[in-house]
């Protein structure tokens, strides 16, 4: 989906003053409908107005809103409840006397809580962020991302909302590697990333209720009737760019899900995690809750409600080891498939993201 956004900048020999001694003046209006005015200037070092903003801040304060909201974006498919974030900018202009250009910048994130547990997992979703920052993606100049060393959080509640028990205490984590990632990703990560967000704006009309599940159709049990007539009203027009047609539909999803739940059934100390005698059951909730995340019918939220899937996932134990035996039968069950690098990409990268986050123990 293409979006458009337009405003205006003026210059105006009688509206701004004139700077005598260096020819002209600087200062910038810029207007847009929504949010009205914005002074602008040059910056300092180019006879600028320091107490305007100039567009060397504009484009770092592009680049480090859009941080903050695909993080609350990432956060929420984590299901993390974020209470504040906070981004430090800066930006490296390399100008000559002829010409100038940003070279880098540099974003120093912070994020606050609610469950002291999942501070480290907080911390590494700002990776993340990045990559789907619409803004970072779109300039040339490389971006670092440094996640300071973290003091302890000064607005932690003394007992965590979540466990319900005094939050344990917080060893200081080293700060992580800074990622470089620059605007230009390779075409391929970019043709994937592209058609996933597709797929995503299609599912985001379905999700539009809430955010607080990763990335899975959101209704309530009350709003899952109204949820699924729209999805499939707005799957009626795109039906046959949907990645659940693409992939073969309904018959590809039965075929990936026996192949999982089988390796299941074969590993002992697994299949003890699951209640029900019968895997049936299990397989088909699996089954009907993917071809309707990818774009299928929605008889999973018919069925079931609202998918809440970490929250259905809490009674068991998922360490990393659990997770990691679901990805590898996962794997196993995709290369049954033989999708198309593209598809196979896309899918696997939505599991390993996912079965991050159904992870409840370290
Ligand atoms: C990370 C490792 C995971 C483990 C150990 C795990 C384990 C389980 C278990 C034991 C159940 C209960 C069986 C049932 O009654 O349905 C279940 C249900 C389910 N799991 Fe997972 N799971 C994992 C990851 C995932 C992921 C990544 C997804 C989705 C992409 C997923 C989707 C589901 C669904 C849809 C159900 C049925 C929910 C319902 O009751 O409607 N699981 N899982």
């Amino acid at each position: 989906m293409q979006h458009e956004f337009s405003l205006r900048a003026e210059w105006n020999t009688d509206t701004t003053r004139p700077h005598p001694n260096r020819g002209f003046s600087r200062d910038v209006v810029i207007q847009a409908d929504g949010p009205g005015e914005l002074r602008g200037s040059a910056a300092k070092p180019f006879h600028g107005d320091a107490s305007r903003w100039n567009p060397e801040e504009l484009l770092l304060a592009a680049l480090v809103e859009c941080h903050i909201l695909s993080y609350l974006y990432v956060a929420g498919q984590a299901e993390i409840e974020v209470e504040k974030v906070t981004v430090r900018g800066e930006l490296t202009l390399q100008a000559g006397a002829e010409d100038g250009q940003v070279t880098a910048a540099r974003l120093y994130p912070e994020v606050w809580v609610a469950d002291a547990m999942l501070l480290p997992r907080a911390r590494e979703l700002h990776d993340e962020a990045h990559r789907q920052c619409f803004i970072a993606r779109s300039v040339n100049f490389p971006i670092t991302i440094e996640i300071p060393n973290q003091h302890q959080m000064p607005e932690l509640p003394k007992f965590s909302s979540r466990l319900g028990a005094p939050i344990a205490v917080l060893k200081p984590r080293n700060a992580k590697k800074p990622s470089q990632v620059t605007g230009n990703d390779d075409a391929r990560l970019a043709a994937i990333r592209a058609e996933r967000e597709a797929e995503q704006q299609r599912r985001d009309i379905v999700t539009a209720q809430s955010a607080d599940e990763p990335e899975v159709p959101n209704a309530t049990p009350a709003q899952s009737q109204a949820a699924a007539r729209t999805a499939q009203r707005t799957n009626a027009p795109a039906e046959q760019t949907s990645f659940y047609d693409q992939v073969g539909g309904e018959p590809t999803f039965r075929k990936l899900t026996a192949a999982f739940y089988q390796q299941v059934a074969e590993d002992e100390d697994f299949r003890a995690m699951y209640p029900e005698e019968d895997l049936g059951p299990a397989e088909d909730r699996l089954r009907l809750f993917l071809i309707q995340y990818w774009g299928g019918p929605t008889d999973y939220s018919q069925q079931r409600g609202h998918p809440r899937l970490r929250a259905r996932h809490m009674p068991f134990h998922i360490d990393a080891q659990a997770r990691d035996t679901w990805l590898r039968f996962m794997r196993n069950a995709m290369d049954t498939l033989e999708l198309s690098p593209l598809h196979d990409d896309t899918m696997w990268d939505y599991f390993q993201r996912a079965a991050r986050a159904m992870q409840n123990q370290l």
